[in-house]
């Protein structure tokens, strides 16, 4: 499959990138719905599925696999692709500790369903024994998990259900200026949700070293590291200014405010682009 990114608006690179997968998921890319949510961008959530498709090459899913797939989402976006990749024989089993949003919905849409568990949970306490699966996968799911100690005692548990496991997250690095909005962008979500709302979502993106860190200080032994950097277009940092606005008053709230104000130019002058995204495959030792 070739598919063509779209081009950023910064005109920086006149030579686009081509986005190669190894695998087909033309079939898989053309049952995600449209979506009227967001009527600048209807293939919002199929360019998402399309990262995902991109980045899972890493973990290179065997067909007929059983995959445990924790911090899915409320939009099955790992999950689609996860449950496409396995194939009729495969099993994936997603764990998300609280938003399950669309998720059922969009896997029914694409047909994938039955080839789904979904369990409702905290990763840090997988109810799985060790070795029961193939392969543990964390997509995009890093920045949710909460602290580095978080961090490190979900992979620890992916490690023991799993002989491999694969992680793949943004990261805090741009090499255009769609790529440095979004970073704009995402990285006022934690200031701003804890000044309006007291607690964050999610966290800025971590450095490729310290992910492979924190791999390791869970007891994994790093097998493969990455960097890929797609090109394809991303609309999920924005966040609406007036959750700022209702924030309590103050210098920290005015310099928020003049910062997403820049941010938001920022994204509409040259739109808004996945940075690279790192990918670790790692094995319990
Ligand atoms: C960024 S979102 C989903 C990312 C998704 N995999 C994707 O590809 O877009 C991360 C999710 O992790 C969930 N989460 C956070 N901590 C968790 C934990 N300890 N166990 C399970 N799910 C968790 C959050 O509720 C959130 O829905």
């Amino acid at each position: 499959m070739r598919v063509r990114s779209l081009p950023s608006r910064d005109g920086a690179s006149p030579k686009l990138p081509i986005v190669r997968l190894a695998h087909s998921g033309r079939a898989l890319l053309g049952k995600v719905p449209l979506r009227s949510d967001r009527p600048d961008r209807p293939d919002w959530l199929r360019m998402e599925v399309l990262e995902r498709l991109h980045v899972l090459e890493a973990a290179r899913v065997r067909k007929g696999s059983r995959v445990v797939e924790v911090a899915s989402g409320p939009q099955a976006i790992t999950t689609m692709p996860l449950a496409y990749m396995v194939g009729p024989a495969g099993r994936v089993i997603a764990v998300e500790r609280s938003r399950w949003g669309e998720f059922s919905t969009l896997l029914d849409e694409v047909g994938l369903s039955h080839r789904v568990h979904a369990l409702q949970g905290d990763a840090e306490l997988l109810p799985l024994r060790s070795r029961a699966v193939d392969l543990a996968v964390c997509v995009h799911g890093i920045r949710s998990l909460g602290t580095d100690r978080n961090v490190v005692r979900v992979l620890r548990e992916m490690l023991r259900v799993s002989p491999r496991s694969s992680l793949a997250e943004s990261l805090p690095s741009a090499r255009t200026r769609a790529q440095r909005a979004h970073l704009r962008m995402y990285g006022l979500r934690a200031p701003s949700f804890r000044l309006a709302w007291g607690r964050i979502d999610d966290r800025p993106y971590r450095p490729l070293h310290r992910l492979v860190s924190l791999v390791k200080r869970a007891g994994g032994h790093v097998e493969e590291v990455r960097t890929i950097d797609m090109r394809l277009p991303h609309t999920l940092a924005a966040f609406p200014r007036s959750i700022l606005e209702s924030a309590p008053p103050g210098s920290l709230r005015a310099r928020l405010l003049h910062r997403w104000d820049e941010a938001n130019l920022e994204l509409e002058q040259f739109g808004e682009e996945h940075p690279p995204a790192g990918t670790i495959s790692a094995t319990s030792r």
